[in-house]
């Protein structure tokens, strides 16, 4: 019996393309793995209206942890549209089964290194280290939206806040509402993740990224918790930006900072911005951490254009196999393979084409292995 089984989800378009790049080199690291391929995307959408199928949800239950290609996702009317003729109009809802694995397995958070390895044509800046700590369950992204609204709740909210005076006259119809809610057991959560990250790594400081001067009370909350987390870590300091100007300050110099931990959807934007100044999606890794099970993933999507082409980088993918392997406490294997990706960027003789090369996916990921 192997020592781990991980769950293999190449999911649709590149996915397929770049997963065959980490088997390659998982096999030549020779990890202890059996790898069980699960159903999940598009085309499990388009039969059974369902792109997380049951099936798949147990199998995850029966493995250490997941590696995950990508997915295509589109919005509601054409998601319909694209179902066998059986299953349409019988009021089945896309939901993204990436945002649903991080509910049902409480995939709290989302961590996004960013680093930029010397050589990289893309780099913004050699220099440039940066950890986005993601909060991946709530936030504007819990899914508590509504359109109309429905009357019982604008009576409740015309009645309960000053602040709804104005939207007088303003039909339900005319109005949608998306909830930001922020609890304090996940706020405490992730930037408890991000500090202990600090003291193991030996980082200097986290930054909290947030807006609390105008989202007063939710980002309120996670500034005052983590004013309190700080407390508990001598050595490590807690710097405040707002979100806004953190984008300023990341372009500027982005090389002053190393931490960052902050919401749902301020660290989706703030991780794509980071992501860009190493290198974008070629280079952009992530892993969906809960306490006792764990999704790795390049945060690119399906690429549908270049779709099994193996055109696209499969440095993504290769760098959350390395998160994996971390995760997985096989520090000296994901070390080999930093290293391994790092020399072959740093020769700079195989580039896939968004670092102005003509090396295929298989040829970036067979050099990585020929280093290993
Ligand atoms: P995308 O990330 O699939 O691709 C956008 C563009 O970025 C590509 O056309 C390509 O030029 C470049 N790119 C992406 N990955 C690359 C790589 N590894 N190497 C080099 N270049 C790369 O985003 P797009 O086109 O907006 O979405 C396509 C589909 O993917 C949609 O259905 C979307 O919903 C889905 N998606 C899925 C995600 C996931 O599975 N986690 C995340 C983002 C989008
Ligand atoms: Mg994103």
């Amino acid at each position: 019996m192997s020592k781990y089984k991980i769950a293999w989800l190449p999911g649709d378009g590149i996915g397929v393309d770049v997963m065959e790049a980490a088997r390659i080199v998982l096999d030549k690291i020779a990890l202890d793995a059996e790898y069980v391929q699960g159903d999940i995307g598009w085309e499990f959408w388009k039969t059974e209206a369902n792109p997380l199928p049951d099936r798949t949800i147990k199998l995850l239950k029966e493995t250490d942890c997941a590696l995950f290609g990508a997915i295509t996702s589109k919005p509601k009317e054409e998601a319909e549209e694209a179902l066998i003729p059986q299953l349409q109009g019988r009021g089945h809802i896309y939901s993204s089964p990436i945002v649903r694995l991080r509910q049902e397995f409480n995939l709290r958070t989302n961590l996004r290194p960013c680093k930029a390895y010397p050589g990289n044509p893309l780099n913004y800046r050699d220099d440039i280290d940066l950890v986005v700590f993601r909060e991946n369950t709530e936030d504007l992204y819990s899914g508590v939206e509504f359109y109309p609204v429905p009357g019982y709740l604008r009576t409740v909210l015309d009645e309960t806040h000053p602040k709804m005076k104005r939207f007088e006259g303003v039909a339900n119809e005319d109005m949608a509402i998306s909830l930001r809610i922020i609890t304090r057991k996940a706020a405490r959560n992730i930037i408890r993740d991000a500090f202990d990250y600090a003291e193991m790594h030996n980082y200097k400081s986290v930054t909290i990224v947030e807006k609390p001067n105008v989202i007063r009370e939710t980002s309120g909350l996670m500034v005052r918790e983590a004013r309190k987390i700080a407390e508990e870590f001598s050595g490590i300091e807690l710097w405040e930006t707002n979100i806004d100007a953190m984008c300023m300050w990341l372009v500027k110099n982005p090389q002053n900072y190393s931490l960052l931990v902050t919401s749902n959807m301020f660290g989706d934007i703030v991780s794509d911005l980071a992501a860009q100044l190493v290198g974008g999606l070629g280079f952009a890794c992530s892993g969906n951490i809960g306490d006792d099970y764990a999704v790795f993933e390049p945060t690119h999507g399906s690429a549908p254009k270049y779709a099994g082409q193996y055109k696209v980088n499969p440095v993504a993918t290769l760098l959350s196999v390395k998160m994996m392997l971390d995760w997985l406490g096989e520090i000296e294997k994901a070390t080999m393979l930093e290293d391994a990706i790092a020399s072959v960027i740093k020769e700079g003789k195989v580039r896939t084409y968004d670092m102005g090369g003509t090396s295929s996916t298989l040829e970036m990921a067979s050099a990585i292995a020929d280093k290993i």
